[in-house]
């Protein structure tokens, strides 16, 4: 029996025994499904395209049609992309155990969503969600937002009426998490059993706290990544495999 059989034994048993477990993904979750990464040496979208340029407001300001040109670039990607094994693990368990799992995603894509995983707690937004880039001015008359449905075509679309340009619903870099979805994530965190961590590199945060905050409200976390990540020292165990692979035979 190698090492990691040996770990995966131990991390089924915690998870066997936990009345709540919360699994915390990131792009190495989808890696296997053909969504590039963002760190990971030259696969990883920041190892290819600038993340200031093309994943922060002033960078849409600046650039606009680049910036939402590159959005539906990777909108196409996404949508051709299909959840892997791994994804399909975690929507079956939470199947098999109703209210006993907390899924917290940094990913944009809709993978969990789309292999059945019902509550997904999404911290950095959505990549097939629109949004004005700035308040609509009928907000400020109190009148209803315009809907971004209504924006002429374009890259990016525009409102008809004020040209407010309308730019994709995920969160980008010195950008406020939805309040909302980190709350409910730290408090999924804090009372968890056990937190499986599946592909991510802990780089970012404040989604990279929540393994620490969990470990320190006295649950077992694990991390699942063929690699070192940052955050390493808040495991408990480290299983180093890919989401596709070790997922279903943690979860199965
Ligand atoms: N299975 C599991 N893990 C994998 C796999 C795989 N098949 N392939 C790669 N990994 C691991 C890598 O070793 C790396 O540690 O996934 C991690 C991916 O790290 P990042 O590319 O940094 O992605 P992530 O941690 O999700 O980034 C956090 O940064 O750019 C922002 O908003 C963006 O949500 C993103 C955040």
């Amino acid at each position: 029996m190698t090492t990691v059989d040996v770990l995966l034994g131990t991390v089924r048993e915690w998870i066997a025994g936990a009345g709540r477990l919360c699994v915390l993904t990131g792009a190495g979750m989808s890696a296997e499904s053909g969504v590039p990464t963002f760190r990971d040496a030259l696969t990883g979208l920041w190892a290819r395209y600038d993340p200031q340029q093309l994943a922060t407001e002033e960078g849409f300001r600046a650039n606009p049609q680049l910036v939402w040109d590159w959005y539906a670039l990777r909108r196409t990607g996404v949508s051709r992309a299909q959840p892997n094994l791994g994804h399909v693990a975690i929507a079956q368990w939470e199947a098999a155990h109703p209210g006993g799992l907390t899924l917290v995603t940094q990913n944009v894509d809709d993978l969990h969503q789309r292999a059945g995983s019902c509550e997904v707690i999404c911290l950095h937004g959505a990549i097939f969600e629109d949004r004005w880039l700035d308040d609509c001015r009928r907000r400020a008359r109190g009148e209803p937002s315009c809907d971004t449905q209504w924006a002429r075509p374009g890259s990016p679309p525009r409102c008809g009426e004020c040209g407010n340009p309308v730019r994709p619903g995920v969160v980008w870099f010195g950008e406020a998490l939805p309040q909302h979805a980190l709350a409910a994530a730290q408090r999924a965190a804090a009372e968890c059993d056990v937190m499986l961590v599946v592909g991510t590199s802990g780089a970012v945060h404040p989604a990279a706290g929540l393994p620490v905050l969990a470990r320190r409200a006295g649950a077992r976390v694990a991390i699942v990544n063929p690699g070192p990540s940052e955050i390493d020292d808040a495991a408990d165990v480290l299983l180093r495999g890919t989401a596709a692979e070790l997922l279903p035979k943690l979860l199965g």
